[in-house]
């Protein structure tokens, strides 16, 4: 396909829109929702000039097509799809672990390829842009979105998601084997007070900079096509009528290129949630003063711009900018030669992809404790698996698939393949002889079928018992905050009541993100986190629980202690007057950054050169297997003229060693790591003495440390 220059597109996009009358401008900024309306609107939006239909599947998106290139100006349609880890609203689709699951793997390289892999799936069912990667911030973990996430760090979900967009939309977004990436939800929407969804952000601009503006940096710099405004509110201003983050920030300063869309109907919560407009044209203006460039499912704004432009209230040439983004997008793309393309449906789930999505659930396996039960030895005979998230692949899943998302409608059958935790375990025990029985126990939510007898009775005669417990769907995604992290239903009831059998208990936690599971962590012999690892989640802890596989995640995130500690993130700024409450210690349970293998690493002769900001460390695998594991570096400004974190992630590199081997692993900084934000919001070095620290993990006894001074 020809590529064209910069100016080339440019002078095309210009040269369209000189031929543009208002209704078709107004018309291009607009996204249907074609679950909401009829096929006649549809096809009426499509002849009109919409720019976009979001959530539409197969067919009717070709006949959609059709119409807008039976159009006068023929300009094509994007169709946009949350393919948000895999592209799991299509049953064939290849269903990859949850960002927050992948985000366990801190491994850019395998993300890139879940980018790349769900890229074509997407393309092939000629689909064109996928509303991922979230890079918001998973810090409150009461959210119900924080499994979207990447995690609680900017540093490592800005490398995630920097490596995401280049999957999804490759070196040549036109080249039929990639799709538009879309950076949301644009910003500190994971801030919301109380972890309430889509609530105001008490954030002042300095702390937005410092740390929640990274990772949508790094997705500018990926070349990230298309941001979404966030619902909430910063200091009582929404961002979707925010002219310094959409305009100021994000496209003079940050210079982002492509085209901004707005979040569910946003435009209309101005007036009906956030009460900030009296009717759908102030709110419209304000959108698109403020820099919203297409308007997701708010229909109305097609008439209100119409009639703010008529009125004189609106400066056409807001609607110029904003169509000439949406059309240097979409000439960008290729969308204009590959408008009709056909997709190869083979594509969709081909062994190639789910042996991608494999890799990713066993990268992301995270260990957290072993008192030497795992790998499972030969002397163990009897395994019982237990638990109500032992063999749901719903739970397993969490959101964004096909079983949970209303458009297109969800569909509550499982499609093959997929391997749950107790199939994992069925097909490795069988290979190795080993017996095992089953039980569920009790329902994640309230008391459904609980049978806590049942389940002691099936692990009674087990030489270990595996239990597998977590959090469901219904409990996390919009709409679902939790004020109470704690084991829902009887799920603690019945690890204590397996605790009475004085067998060792290997709990494995299948979650949407971390709960407070002091008890259970403390009084297991191990635990492993899964999150939601997809389709083959199952399988890949099962191959850690038997030692096929020597686990190497590392937490993106800190898992509370309880409810009441919330927010818990390890790069907080310094206080004093106390470690801890009166009541419990102010550590996390497990801290970012942990995770343990069946190896063990040991790091020796720490260096860091000013001169050329190098830092190197030595490495060694004290173990007799060979295992991976992510090395991290983190620093401390001694002294700075604002607060900055008691430590923050700049660089890591995860690495394989065989038993015995010692390495030593180098890293390169730049200034830009040691930058802070200051309260006018200029980001600036100041020079003078920092700490770096390399290790395992965010915790201070799992670092070593030296000190480095920057000079001027
Ligand atoms: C969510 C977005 C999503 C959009 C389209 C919204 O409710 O906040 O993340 O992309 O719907 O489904």
């Amino acid at each position: 396909m020809k590529q064209f220059t910069s100016a080339e597109m440019e002078e095309r996009a210009e040269a369209i829109l000189l031929r543009m009358t208002l209704e078709e401008k107004a018309a291009q900024m607009v996204q249907v929702p074609v679950a909401y309306v009829t096929r006649e609107e549809a096809l009426l939006w499509a002849r009109r000039g919409a720019g976009s239909f979001l959530h539409v599947l197969g067919d009717d998106a070709r006949e959609i097509q059709q119409e807008a290139l039976q159009t006068r100006l023929g300009i094509p349609v994007l169709f946009g799809i949350d393919a948000i880890h895999g592209h799991g609203l299509n049953q064939k689709a290849t269903i990859f672990p949850s960002q927050l699951a992948a985000a366990c793997s801190w491994d850019p390289s395998l993300v890139e390829e879940m980018g790349r892999v769900t890229a074509r799936e997407v393309a092939a069912d000629g689909l064109h842009w996928t509303f991922s990667p979230v890079l918001c911030l998973g810090r409150d973990t009461r959210w119900g979105r924080v499994n979207e996430t990447f995690g609680e760090d900017p540093y490592l979900a800005g490398e995630l998601g920097y490596a995401i967009v280049r999957g999804y939309q490759g070196d040549d977004p036109a080249d039929g084997e990639h799709i538009l990436a879309c950076a949301k939800h644009y910003i500190g929407y994971g801030e919301a007070v109380g972890g309430r969804d889509s609530c105001d952000t008490e954030m002042t601009y300095r702390k937005l900079r410092e740390v929640f503006l990274p990772p949508f940096a790094r997705a500018v710099e990926a070349g990230v096509a298309t941001v979404m405004t966030a619902y909430g509110s910063i200091d009582g201003t929404p961002f979707t009528a925010s002219e310094k983050s959409l305009r100021t920030i994000l496209k003079e300063e940050l210079g982002f290129d492509g085209f901004v869309v707005t979040d569910w109907d946003n435009v209309r919560s101005l007036v009906e949630k956030q009460h900030v407009a009296t009717d759908l044209d102030e709110a419209s203006l304000l959108a698109a003063r403020a820099g919203n460039d297409m308007m997701m499912t708010t229909t109305a704004f097609y008439e209100s711009a119409i009639r703010l432009v008529k009125n004189g209230k609106l400066d056409e040439r807001v609607l110029d900018e904003a169509v000439r983004n949406i059309l240097r997008v979409k000439i960008r793309f290729g969308l204009f030669e590959r408008a009709e393309q056909r997709g190869e449906q083979e594509k969709l789930g081909c062994a190639e992809h789910l042996a991608s999505a494999l890799r990713l659930a066993r990268e992301s396996v995270t260990l957290l404790k072993n008192d030497g039960v795992l790998p499972l030895g030969n002397s163990v005979r009897r395994v019982a698996v237990i638990g109500p998230n032992a063999d749901d692949i719903r739970a397993q899943y969490g959101d964004w698939t096909y079983f949970t998302h209303p458009h297109p409608k969800p569909k509550y059958t499982a499609a093959r393949p997929y391997v749950t935790l107790l199939e994992g375990i069925l097909t490795l025990a069988k290979e190795r002889d080993v017996d095992v029985s089953y039980a569920r126990g009790c329902g994640v939510m309230h008391e459904e079928c609980d049978d806590l007898d049942a389940a002691v009775n099936a692990a009674k005669n087990a030489d270990v018992i595996l239990l597998a417990i977590g959090d469901v769907v219904q409990q996390a995604g919009e709409y679902r905050d939790r004020a109470d992290l704690s084991l829902s239903g009887r799920q603690e009831e019945l690890f204590l009541r397996l605790r009475e059998l004085g067998k060792p208990i290997v709990t494995v936690f299948i979650s949407t993100k971390p709960l407070c599971i002091c008890r259970v962590a403390e009084e297991s012999a191990a635990l492993i986190v899964a999150f939601n690892g997809g389709m083959f989640g199952g399988q890949a802890v099962a191959e850690a629980v038997f030692g096929a596989l020597n686990p190497a995640g590392k937490l993106p995130i800190s898992f509370p202690r309880h409810s009441g500690q919330i927010p818990v993130y390890y790069n907080n700024l310094p206080g004093w007057h106390g470690e801890k409450y009166v009541d419990l210690p102010e550590t996390p349970l497990f801290a970012f950054g942990e995770g343990m293998g069946y190896s063990r690493f040991a790091y020796s002769d720490l260096q860091a050169d000013a001169e050329n900001l190098h830092v190197s460390v030595s490495m060694t695998n004290l173990g007799i297997r060979a295992g991976s594991e992510t090395v991290q570096v983190y620093l401390r400004d001694l002294v700075s003229s604002v607060l900055t974190p008691v430590k923050r992630l700049v660089a890591f590199q995860k690495i394989a060693l065989q038993p015995g081997e010692t390495r030593r692993i180098a890293f390169e900084l730049t200034r830009k790591d040691f930058s802070i934000v200051l309260p006018d919001e200029q980001t600036v070095v100041e020079p003078g003495d920092f700490l770096v620290f390399v290790g395992g993990s965010s915790k201070d006894e799992d670092l070593i440390s030296t000190k480095i001074s920057l000079r001027e």
